[in-house]
């Protein structure tokens, strides 16, 4: 029987962090989730919503802080949805991380004994190369948590320098020019400061890349067309050139991208291996770099701007034992017989079943599962672990300040 009402307000003890970096309170057998609050914390909370199984609450006065706090340096943290764990020491957050995915492969997978080695992040903040911004009326901010509200911050703190800077200038181009809008703004940027904007609305175009001109862009997508510069950027990576399209997947940490690929890379190395696959290749970045250790390279991606770069990846790079597939993996799989190993690197939904079904019956020697949702990496190692055995998990810190975990699984046949 629920006992509380929305606006209550109690004292409560945190026991532990949620996957998603909220404080876990149990009051009188009601679980309640609470926002900013640690481990340890006691804290005065404000109940925000009733849920059928549990609450939801905000932190609205610590009581006894934990020593894990640490204060926030955004200032709109409160109201952003865009991290959730700023308040905790970065050491912490690695344990919360590395806690939440031997809970997820115990759960879901059956996984005990877990070996994990932590790849930690030199930057903590400044870290992002791309963002996006959303528009209403003259306003260009970000989303606030679970909503289309915006909040117009002063800077995003994970972004790099540079976006925040372009960003700045067109919000005063906004306030200045009341019939320009624009509904959504993405700023990308490579490494060697190629930066690309991609922006729907109306203004009058000439007059805003005048206004941009101090930045020397190098790509401006205007209403899904070109409309400056080239069509794409590229990037470097460990000396091969990758060329980035708007509608591109591209990793969003320049440095913890090449700690991840950099673990792959070792895995390959010494293998041998004749034929591997790519599977969720994008640009195929992954696969272009393993490349030089293995006789042939297949990539498979379903975007075509993807693919299209991937071709010219293969091409600019002189990779002639890679090629690549365009569309969905699940309707390419079945056609790969005598595969060596497999790479994976799904979106969050993870791998679906038939293609679950199918690596097994191909049966490569070895997999390299590479996640950003180590709970549906966790569903689907449950299935594979009937033939595959975990040889190690990476857990690669490619966004700190945020519940995100990006892991590298390694997997041997048995
Ligand atoms: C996490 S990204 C990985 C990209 C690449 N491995 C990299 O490191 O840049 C996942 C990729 O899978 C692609 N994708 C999503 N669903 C797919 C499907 N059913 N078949 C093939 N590719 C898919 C997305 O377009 C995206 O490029």
């Amino acid at each position: 029987m629920m006992k509380f009402k929305e606006n209550d307000t109690l004292d409560v003890f945190i026991e532990k962090l949620d996957h998603f970096g909220n404080g876990l309170a149990k009051v009188e057998n009601q679980y309640i989730f609470v926002k900013n609050a640690l481990p340890k914390e006691t804290v005065k909370i404000e109940i925000t919503k009733l849920k059928k199984k549990f609450l939801n609450a905000k932190a609205i006065k610590i009581i006894t802080p934990t020593v894990d706090r640490v204060s926030v340096p955004c200032p709109y943290y409160e109201v952003c949805g865009g991290c959730q764990v700023m308040h905790l020491a970065y050491f912490k957050q690695l344990e919360f991380k590395k806690e939440k995915v031997v809970e997820l492969f115990q759960k879901f997978a059956g996984v005990r004994d877990l070996e994990i080695e932590q790849i930690f992040s030199g930057k903590q903040f400044a870290y992002r190369n791309k963002v996006i911004f959303h528009g209403k009326n003259q306003m260009l901010g970000l989303y606030q948590e679970k909503s289309n509200d915006l909040v117009e911050v002063e800077n995003c703190l994970l972004v790099e320098e540079g976006l925040n800077q372009i960003y700045h200038k067109i919000k005063e181009y906004l306030k200045k020019n009341s019939d320009a809008r624009i509904e959504d703004l993405t700023i990308r940027k490579t490494s060697s400061n190629e930066y690309m904007l991609i922006l729907n609305g109306d203004l009058n175009l000439k007059m805003f890349l005048s206004y941009l001109d101090q930045f020397s862009l190098k790509s401006v997508y205007f209403n899904q067309k070109l409309v400056y510069g080239e069509e794409y950027i590229t990037e470097d990576i460990f000396g091969f050139k990758f060329r980035i399209y708007p509608n591109a997947f591209f990793q969003v940490n320049y440095e913890m991208m090449k700690k991840l690929y950099q673990v792959v890379m070792d895995y390959y190395q010494d293998k041998n291996y004749q034929t591997v696959l790519d599977l969720y290749c994008g640009t195929g970045t992954i696969g272009m770099l393993v490349s030089s250790y293995v006789k042939e390279l297949i990539g498979v991606e379903v975007v075509h701007d993807s693919i299209i770069a991937a071709n010219q990846n293969q091409k600019i790079n002189q990779l002639p034992n890679v090629t690549f597939l365009e569309g969905k993996v699940e309707n390419h799989i079945s056609k790969f017989q005598n595969i060596d190993s497999i790479i994976l690197d799904p979106p969050r939904s993870g791998l679906d079943s038939k293609t679950r079904e199918t690596i097994l019956k191909i049966a490569p020697q070895s997999i390299v599962y590479i996640s950003c949702d180590p709970a549906t990496l966790a569903r689907d190692l449950k299935e594979l672990l009937e033939d595959y055995t975990i040889v190690k998990v990476h857990l690669v810190d490619m966004f700190p300040n945020t519940y995100h975990v990006e892991c590298v699984c390694v997997l041997s046949r048995r």
